[in-house]
């Protein structure tokens, strides 16, 4: 792997996928500054991780956002990881019809404006390297509820391979997860998680649900092969077939 003292900025970096991802890029010696909004979080995943720069920050805010680049001289590789199920502000069924517009916004500001504001800020600090997004299987997959998420991260996809041309020699690529073992998923079904999981599981053809470590193994790939572009790399378990 080339990411030997290589700057890598992970936005959402403190928990789950980005986590995995900021600690195999320092075992292959990368410099790695991770951005979340929580700072209790961001100081556990120091302690994981050790010799790490953490910046609390907002992905939804342009403000936070061009702080995580402030002090930075260089940016090699970008992975914008940071995104919720949901405002987390009411128990709404995420539906268009029953849900408040400013929830239904929450999803594009945090998924689209937020890696629009990442990139933008990372841009004067970047001459190659690699910028890697996230999407999932809402993209793909319809579930009611999720439309605006689904939205937002079709929308990601979209404007990466856009961006591979336009922001050239950057490369620009999507990394679209399935199922992934993390703290989101664990929140998102709560008291029944391993019943799900296990159900889940079963459905794949590898019988199992993926790690954060295998996630981030795919995200370093993209960032380390210097002619994956514009792509879409889906690692779901083959769910997307099924
Ligand atoms: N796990 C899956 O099965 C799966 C599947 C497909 C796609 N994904 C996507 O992969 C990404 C990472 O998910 P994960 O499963 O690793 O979740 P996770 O363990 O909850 O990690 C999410 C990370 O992003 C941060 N974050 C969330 N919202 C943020 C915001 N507005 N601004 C800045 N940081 C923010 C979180 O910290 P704070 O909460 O402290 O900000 C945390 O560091 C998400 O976008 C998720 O939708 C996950």
């Amino acid at each position: 792997m080339q990411l030997k003292d290589q700057s890598i900025v992970i936005i959402g970096g403190s928990s789950g996928i980005g986590l995995a991802t900021a600690k195999l890029a320092k075992e292959y010696g990368a410099n790695v500054t991770i951005a979340a909004r929580t700072p209790e979080k961001l100081q556990k995943a120091a302690e994981v991780l050790g010799n790490v720069r953490t910046i609390v920050a907002d992905i939804s805010h342009e403000a936070q956002v061009k702080q995580i680049f402030q002090e930075l001289d260089q940016v090699n590789h970008l992975f914008v990881a940071a995104g919720s199920l949901s405002t987390g502000r009411t128990e709404t069924d995420g539906k268009i019809a029953s849900t408040p517009l400013e929830e239904l916004k929450h999803p594009i500001t945090e998924r689209v404006f937020g890696a629009i504001y990442a990139i933008r800020h990372a841009l004067p600090k970047m001459s190659e390297g690699s910028i890697t997004l996230m999407s999932g299987l809402f993209s793909t997959r319809p579930i009611p509820g999720v439309s605006v998420i689904a939205a937002a991260v079709a929308g990601i996809e979209a404007m990466a391979r856009t961006l591979a041309l336009e922001l050239s020699p950057i490369r620009v690529n999507t990394v679209s997860p399935g199922y992934i073992d993390t703290p989101l998923l664990q929140a998102a079904f709560g008291d029944q998680y391993e019943q799900v999981i296990q159900a889940q599981a079963a459905t794949l053809p590898t019988k199992k649900i993926g790690t954060a470590e295998e996630t981030a193994r795919a995200i370093l790939f993209l960032m380390t092969n210097g002619f994956m572009n514009g792509e879409v790399l889906h690692i779901d378990g083959g769910g997307r077939f099924i």
